[in-house]
């Protein structure tokens, strides 16, 4: 089976990035999951410290294991924005592909030295488990805001990004590019968009020199994405979509059927929403490796 650190070296050799979407039940891994095998793309399933603390943290390792065994498909499970050492290890010990160790809201220089710590002492409880770190702000909560910051300024440097990766030596970065948790109100209407500074992303793949992360990629603009992914990204985190496709179809599917009480017959539809949001993300952030597949099938 495919290692992440493979699927990843791959997706930077095909230009193509890998679609990270957060779950915290079984109705976003079912979809999230139906949308990487119908597409035939290797995919990560994220949880956060409360995604995780909702499932279990062994239990939601357990799940996607038993998918990634009996399939023998390339899903892979990643500890998303985790802020202590204790939560991190925890994941290391229940076999987790990949962390996001954020201590972003700490001064640069603490950020460093306890990234650093971190990355030692993962890597000696599980050394093929890959490391994240993320430097500059990107906001939290992907949750639907009133309004969004502006984040056109306080943009990562290259400088503090090759400096990051050097000295803690984590595998992959999280930079902040024009990116930002959750949506505004306008952004689930889809009359306003995430606009990413494309050449920012460049100038840090070209001073960090390894595979970059773009998080809060709800809403943000296709066109963008398509640039991003070329200038240098190789995972995009999505989550706030897909809460809101929850939401929206469990309320369409439960006042459809006002007397169902079965779960397994209401769950359905809201499985097919959310994997209708997935598969459109992945066709977008694999669309070179998909053509590619498509001529080769021909
Ligand atoms: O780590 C998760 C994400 O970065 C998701 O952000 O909710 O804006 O899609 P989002
Ligand atoms: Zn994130």
């Amino acid at each position: 089976m495919q290692a992440l650190k493979d699927a990843l070296r791959q997706a930077e050799q095909h230009g193509v990035a890998i679609g990270h979407f957060n779950v915290s039940d079984i109705v976003l891994l079912k979809a999230v999951f139906a949308a990487a095998q119908e597409l035939k793309v290797p995919v990560i399933v994220g949880a956060s410290e409360g995604e995780r603390a909702s499932m279990g943290v062994r239990q939601i390792a357990a799940l996607v294991k038993s998918i990634r065994d009996e399939f023998d498909f390339p899903i892979f499970l990643n500890a998303d924005h985790t802020h202590s050492r204790a939560s991190a290890e925890e994941a290391a010990r229940a076999g987790f592909d990949s962390i996001v160790f954020d201590l972003s809201a700490l001064p640069f220089e603490e950020n460093v030295r306890k990234t650093k710590e971190a990355v030692v002492a993962l890597k000696s409880i599980h050394p093929s488990m890959l490391v994240e770190g993320e430097i500059g702000d990107i906001g939290s909560g992907s949750e639907i805001h009133e309004t969004m910051p502006d984040r056109s300024r306080g943009l990562t440097t290259p400088e503090e990004a090759r400096q990051f990766v050097k000295e803690t030596g984590v595998d992959i970065l999280a930079p902040a590019v024009g990116n930002m948790h959750g949506m505004s109100k306008s952004m689930v209407q889809g009359e306003t968009k995430k606009r990413l500074n494309i050449e920012r992303i460049a100038a840090i793949k070209k001073a960090a020199a390894v595979p970059l992360t773009l998080h809060g990629g709800s809403g943000t603009d296709d066109d963008d994405f398509r640039r991003a992914i070329a200038a240098g990204i190789n995972i995009v985190h999505i989550n706030t979509e897909l809460r809101v496709a929850w939401r929206r179809s469990l309320e369409a599917s439960l006042a459809a059927k006002p007397d169902e009480v079965v779960p397994y017959k209401i769950f359905p539809p809201v499985v097919e929403s959310i994997k209708e949001v997935v598969a459109s993300r992945l066709t977008l952030f694999n669309n070179s490796a998909l053509v590619a597949q498509e001529h080769s099938a021909v």
